[in-house]
């Protein structure tokens, strides 16, 4: 039925304003001051903003990875997401050697279909390139929509890829209208540096970040960047968690390379030093590439205000710290990496950036929703609030404080990351394409709701260099 939100703040990368916003259909038909309801529900965003729903460019739901499997899948991770203010989300599909693209597709379409509560999308990831790949990439781009590759300089042995193949998707993706991705470290000396560290009997967590030094981050950021220059392709860094990337990024961006780079919550406020926790309470905290020493937060925050970096993802990859995370005792090497984030992406974003001044309301909408539509072709329909685009609005309370912690949060997951941290603002309602998915704090929403999402080709005039670093 239509929908009449009154009295909120709306606020998009560009404005902050008062109106009304009318929704029928799913879509928002009319913003305005003062719209009559005209037998439209009416919801009450006084004191409130209006945010476009959080998309989130990078999870991990229902993934096989280091022996076991995330413990947060289509369901759980994306009820999760609403909760936090997220209506999107894209997820990475694995692929295998030698097998069939649309197979490895299938398989994330069944894990998907008929669970998510909030719209959906796949990157896919590139793992070689023949052929046969290359046959059947306009296909995943036309039937398909999937307008982004991910392509992994680590991880040796299991999704690494080598530079020919990064450097031929990064000119596949040019001819075809799409942006590769990159976990940009380099796997090859992080795979030495771990076994000499095994060696010497160093098994604990912290070798973890000891054996991924953020050196090795720069060197594989600063690499594909200098390759995307000559393939004049495009290219998005995912998880920059580092000064030496940042650098980079920045130095390709001023050569007038088309460069852009997420961050993730854990590495704008967590560090290193999580860990020594005892207990091997550390492995919570292993994430690739890894927690830094401290000073590299104002590195990044400093990147997300000025432009260099563009987006937040959660790189949500849950895993329980009981049977998943202690895989890795006595060998830090089989500790699952990754963390549950998908919930707390807007929050810790607001709480820590808006409100400490380190980003504007604007670029808060910018990073955590706009830049991410435009950058993986979902803007407009989705990535702001305007005629036309799909309803999916948060009405979030910028003054609300709460504790997070595992226990009131609805990962599937034994832990949390962030627990004890205070944050202020939280979304109290959610609307995905018109519907309550949640609705004063409490999911009201319906598993299988979300819609799969075939997205548009890479654009680069939405997300020219202007636009990227527009403050
Ligand atoms: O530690 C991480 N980031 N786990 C998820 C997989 C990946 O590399 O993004
Ligand atoms: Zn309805
Ligand atoms: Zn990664
Ligand atoms: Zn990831």
């Amino acid at each position: 039925m239509k929908k009449l939100i009154k009295n909120g703040t709306i606020v998009t990368a560009a404005d902050t304003y008062q109106a009304d916003v009318l929704i029928e259909d799913g879509k928002v038909s009319q913003i305005g001051i003062n719209l009559e309801a005209n037998g439209a529900e009416v919801v009450d965003a006084a004191g409130c903003y209006l945010f476009p729903g959080g998309i989130d460019p990078h999870t991990h739901l229902d993934m096989p990875f280091g022996g076991t499997i995330t413990a947060d899948d289509f369901e759980s991770g994306t009820i999760a997401a609403a909760y936090g203010g997220t209506t999107t989300i894209i997820d990475f599909c694995l692929t295998t050697k030698g097998e069939p693209l649309k197979k490895a597709i299938e398989t994330w379409h069944e894990k998907s279909r008929g669970k998510a509560a909030i719209d959906y999308s796949f990157h896919l990831m590139i793992g070689e390139i023949n052929e046969d790949v290359l046959a059947e990439l306009p296909q995943v781009i036309e039937e398909e929509g999937i307008t982004s590759f991910k392509v992994f300089m680590a991880y040796k042995n299991v999704f690494q890829a080598d530079d020919e193949t990064l450097f031929r998707t990064l000119i596949a993706a040019r001819e075809l209208g799409a942006l590769v991705m990159v976990h940009a470290e380099n796997g090859d000396v992080i795979d030495y540096l771990v076994k000499d560290a095994l060696a010497k009997g160093n098994t604990d967590p912290i070798y973890h970040a000891l054996t991924r030094p953020p050196e090795a981050e720069g060197e594989a950021t600063g690499r594909a960047a200098q390759l995307t220059g000559l393939a004049n392709s495009q290219l998005y860094v995912v998880h920059v968690s580092c000064a030496d990337a940042v650098e980079k990024i920045a130095e390709a961006r001023r050569k007038g390379y088309n460069v852009w780079g997420e961050t993730c919550p854990q590495y704008l406020v967590l560090d290193q030093s999580a860990l020594e926790k005892p207990n091997f309470e550390g492995a919570k905290y292993v994430w690739s590439p890894p927690l830094r020493e401290k000073w590299h937060q104002d590195v990044l925050w400093n990147a997300l205000s000025t432009g260099t970096l563009q987006t937040l993802g959660s790189d949500q990859c849950s895993f329980n710290f009981k049977g998943q995370k202690e895989l890795g005792v006595g060998d830090f090497s089989k500790i699952p990496n990754g963390g549950p984030i998908i919930e707390d992406r807007l929050s810790i974003l607001f709480s820590e950036g808006v409100k400490k001044g380190r980003i504007t309301l604007n670029q808060f909408v910018d990073i955590v929703s706009t830049q991410v539509a435009k950058l993986f072709g979902l803007f407009p329909k989705k990535g702001t609030i305007a005629v036309g685009s799909d309803a999916d609005i948060v009405i979030f309370d910028p003054h609300v404080e709460r504790v997070i912690s595992a226990e009131t949060h609805h990962m599937n997951v034994d832990y949390s990351a962030f627990e004890g941290m205070k944050v202020t603002g939280e979304p109290i309602t959610v609307l995905s394409r018109g519907e309550f998915v949640i609705r004063d704090k409490q999911f009201v929403g319906q598993i299988g709701h979300g819609q799969y999402i075939k997205r548009n080709k890479f654009n680069t005039q939405l997300v020219n260099k202007d636009e990227a670093t527009a403050k």
